[in-house]
């Protein structure tokens, strides 16, 4: 399964687009099934419909435990660091996690969990997450993991929409400096989910809980008596392992569908070639598990890999911004991933804090979330890499399950700010807006992908028509990303970024739309308009233009209003940096709001604001202009 060397990238790529089924069949193969796949590949991205490995039944925890603990039962699966550095890490071996998955897969299973249910999991960065994921996963439950910093109503819609059964939650979690009592949060979400027949609460913090008999169940109860082995449930390859809410351009997020074979092939793969993991190595990806980096690239490909993940419960300016760095030196980490913004907030705080730890065993960094500035990719490859060590920049989606565009290993060419060249099985082309492929190099288009890849999405969701509309109707015949490229002469890809409604902050990925609902829940509110622009350290920031009822007397009242109602709705992650009152937004004649025009103003760009005259009524921009700055 190991690539080497950029040479044979470069002929195992062309192999892999000229026989898909054939390459997919041979890196399956070193995999346990239950029961062969009668075909490799079946697809149309016309309903869409894919399967990968069809016929084929497989569990994926026992590609992680039964097929790698002969080998490496005393080698440790996860090494834990908690939030608060005087506090006790904690580290599992394989065997260690392959029986407390086990116990918790049986007391899933004694309160009446089975293959097919929905469990919602609401948990700190802690180990039981990592536990209750893959308990999930041997007894063929459906995880859909909601990242804790969620509000109660984004939560309650996501529960409501994948009709779970069950949530696994903590009495709270610290991040950083910071409290959270998830346990008040879910209570609040749940008072409108009626699907939910129990809560499991894992004492973080040995906090009092408002406790629902009946209903609420302590984690250790749960576990307690619980054999230490769980056969695993055999799966069908196309059967449903996750279900994961991301946002896109309408309003209400949607559950990106993931199944087992493809999903397991594709992370395993993908992991063991980009950060070319050796035997002894310590891997270390700094994201949160409730996003697809953390399910795809902190459990299941390391995991899949016999490899050891460190998994971090904290943030990286706490207790101060050496933390990162400080895990580095005490776990010899040797495969570091992270995000960009993660990046330029402690390029802000000066190399100091870098310059005390021992970065010596760091072999491949790697980013990932947004596209990476000049700045920032030098920095990291300078000051944290000592100008030794590659960085990889994975470009890849929630959808798309796994990397796509990236660099490989130590080998391949590096160029700061492109993500590199597709992995092997990966056909993105870049179309016109008339849906042509652009076959020369050099240019910009829209990113598109061609053929299917085992991990793409299946479906949204209770909702397939909406993944067709979504992903597979704007460009027919294509996967369509949301993404605008650039590609190089030498055929390496550039992300430029989002070309839909899409804002990413911090790597979080928010619509525009979804934003607006929120802000229009707030009494004082007609109407808003939300667009992005850049900022120093999060990427994108979040600029909202607000139309409210009356005149705004004292705006700064009105703003902290809108904020709570923002937090309430969504979460603290995705409040609006600034907000402006107006007294209307530009539309169109047929009332179509013109964000492009709000999008340059939030820019700062006032010079290039393009033709206004065609608007309803042009001197709303005018005033707004003059509001701005
Ligand atoms: C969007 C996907 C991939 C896991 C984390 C985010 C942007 C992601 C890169 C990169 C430039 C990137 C894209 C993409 N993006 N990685 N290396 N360079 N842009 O997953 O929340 O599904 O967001 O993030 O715009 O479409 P996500």
């Amino acid at each position: 399964m190991r690539i080497t060397s950029f040479e044979q990238y470069k002929e195992v790529y062309q192999e892999s687009i000229a026989n898909p089924e054939n390459f997919w069949s041979d890196i399956a193969s070193h995999f346990i099934w239950k029961k062969k796949w009668d075909k490799v590949l079946e697809w149309n991205f016309d309903e869409p419909k894919i399967e990968w490995f069809k016929g084929a039944t497989v569990n994926i925890t026992e590609n992680i435990f039964e097929k790698n603990l002969p080998q490496y039962e005393n080698k440790n699966a996860i090494i834990w660091e908690p939030n608060d550095p005087k506090q006790k890490n904690i580290t599992l071996t394989y065997k260690e996690l392959f029986e407390k998955v086990c116990q918790f897969a049986n007391g899933l299973k004694s309160i009446g969990i089975k293959k097919g249910d929905r469990v919602c999991i609401y948990l700190p960065m802690i180990p039981e997450l990592a536990i209750a994921v893959l308990a999930c996963a041997r007894i063929g439950a459906i995880h859909s993991v909601v990242f804790a910093g969620f509000s109660a109503n984004s939560l309650s819609d996501r529960i409501q929409d994948a009709e779970a059964k069950l949530v696994i939650t903590a009495d709270g979690l610290n991040r950083g400096a910071k409290e959270v009592s998830l346990k008040t949060i879910v209570d609040e979400a749940l008072k409108i989910c009626p699907s939910v027949k129990y809560t499991i609460i894992f004492p973080c913090l040995a906090w009092e809980v408002n406790f629902k008999e009946n209903h609420d169940l302590w984690w250790n109860d749960v576990i307690k008596n619980q054999n230490n082995y769980c056969p695993a449930e055999e799966m069908d390859s196309e059967d449903i392992l996750f279900i994961l809410y991301t946002s896109g351009s309408t309003g209400k997020p949607k559950g990106v569908v993931h199944t087992c074979g493809g999903y397991m092939v594709y992370t395993a793969y993908t992991f063991l070639n980009v950060y070319q993991y050796e035997k002894d190595d310590i891997y270390w990806c700094t994201a949160d598990i409730g996003w697809i980096t953390g399910h795809s690239y902190i459990i299941y490909g390391p995991l899949l890999n016999a490899a050891t993940s460190v998994m971090f419960e904290g943030v990286p300016t706490f207790p101060d911004a050496s933390r990162f760095w400080q895990i580095v030196d005490k776990y010899k980490v040797n495969q570091f991933l992270t995000a960009p913004t993660a990046l330029r907030s402690l390029m802000a705080y000066g190399e100091d804090y870098v310059k005390k730890q021992d970065l010596s065993s760091l072999k491949i960094l790697g980013t990932v979330g947004e596209p990476i500035n000049a700045e920032a990719w030098h920095w990291y490859h300078d000051v944290i890499g000592k100008g030794k060590c590659p960085i990889v920049d994975n470009w890849w989606q929630t959808e798309t399950g796994g990397i796509m565009i990236t660099g490989i290993g130590s080998f391949s060419p590096l160029k700061p700010t492109f993500a590199g060249y597709p992995l092997p099985g990966i056909e993105p082309v870049l179309l016109t807006p008339e849906v042509k492929e652009i076959q020369e190099h050099d240019v910009e288009g829209y990113l598109c992908i061609k053929s299917p890849w085992p991990a793409i999405l299946r479906s949204t969701y209770g909702d397939h028509e909406r993944c067709r509309l979504t992903y597979f109707s704007h460009y027919n015949g294509y996967y369509f990303t949301g993404d605008g490229a650039k590609r190089d002469e030498n055929g390496m890809y550039r992300i430029i970024g989002r070309i839909d409604d899409v804002i990413n902050v911090s790597g979080h990925r928010f619509g525009t739309a979804e934003i607006e609902n929120a802000i229009n829940e707030n009494e004082l509110v007609i109407e808003s308009a939300v667009v992005g622009y850049p900022h120093p350290i999060k990427g994108q920031s979040i600029y909202a233009f607000v139309v409210c009822e009356h005149d705004v007397l004292d705006e700064f009242i009105a703003s902290k209003s809108i904020l709570e109602t923002v937090t309430k709705e969504i979460g603290k992650i995705a409040l609006p940096e600034k907000i402006l009152f107006v007294s209307a937004l530009p539309k169109t004649r047929s009332g179509k709001i013109m964000r492009r025009i709000l999008r340059k103003i939030a820019e700062g760009d006032i010079a290039n604001l393009g033709d206004t005259s065609t608007l309803l009524d042009p001197a709303v921009v005018t005033e707004i202009v003059g509001k701005a700055f």
